[in-house]
């Protein structure tokens, strides 16, 4: 199967019902997406289908053929972060980050849906995305100030 993964086209040997975040990590070396609770539940494994954001744990890989998929390995661009990484660097907003491509990744699809959102509408659009650590004040001043860049 063909896949479009950050822009590029990568072929893979699977079986229709593989997870994509299983098929992303072990076959495209692409361990920016994290395994939390494999069950749709945590957030931890988002990556963006076509510009949304979609837990990778519970896709198959069979229902992206044909779409764009982006992990958080293709927001870099020229050696430079996206202003979402940014943000999150700049307020120092994780402790050990195992929810930290996840955040990313679904704060993309927040800013791209609303340039501007409320604190209600970011709370809502986040609250699948879980952190450990607790670190949600700092993750919402991160992505309040993304949405300013
Ligand atoms: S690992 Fe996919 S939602 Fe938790
Ligand atoms: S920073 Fe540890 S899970 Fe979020």
């Amino acid at each position: 199967m063909v896949l479009n993964v950050n822009g590029v086209t990568r072929e893979v040997a699977v079986e229709p019902d593989d997870a994509l975040l299983t098929v992303l990590r072990d076959q495209l070396e692409l361990t920016g997406p994290k395994y939390g609770c494999g069950e749709g539940a945590c957030g931890a494994c988002t990556v963006l289908i076509n510009g949304a954001a979609t837990r990778s744990c519970i896709t198959a890989v069979s229902s992206v053929a044909g779409k764009e998929v982006m992990t958080i390995e293709g927001l870099e661009k020229n050696g430079k972060l996206h202003a979402v990484q940014q943000a999150f660097l700049k307020t120092d907003a994780f402790q050990c980050s195992y929810c930290a491509s996840g955040m990313s990744m679904s704060t993309v699809a927040v800013l791209k849906n609303s340039a501007t959102p409320s604190d209600d509408a970011i709370v809502k659009a986040m609250n699948g995305n879980i952190c450990r650590c607790g670190t949600y004040p700092y993750i919402m001043k991160a992505i309040k100030l993304a949405s300013q860049s």
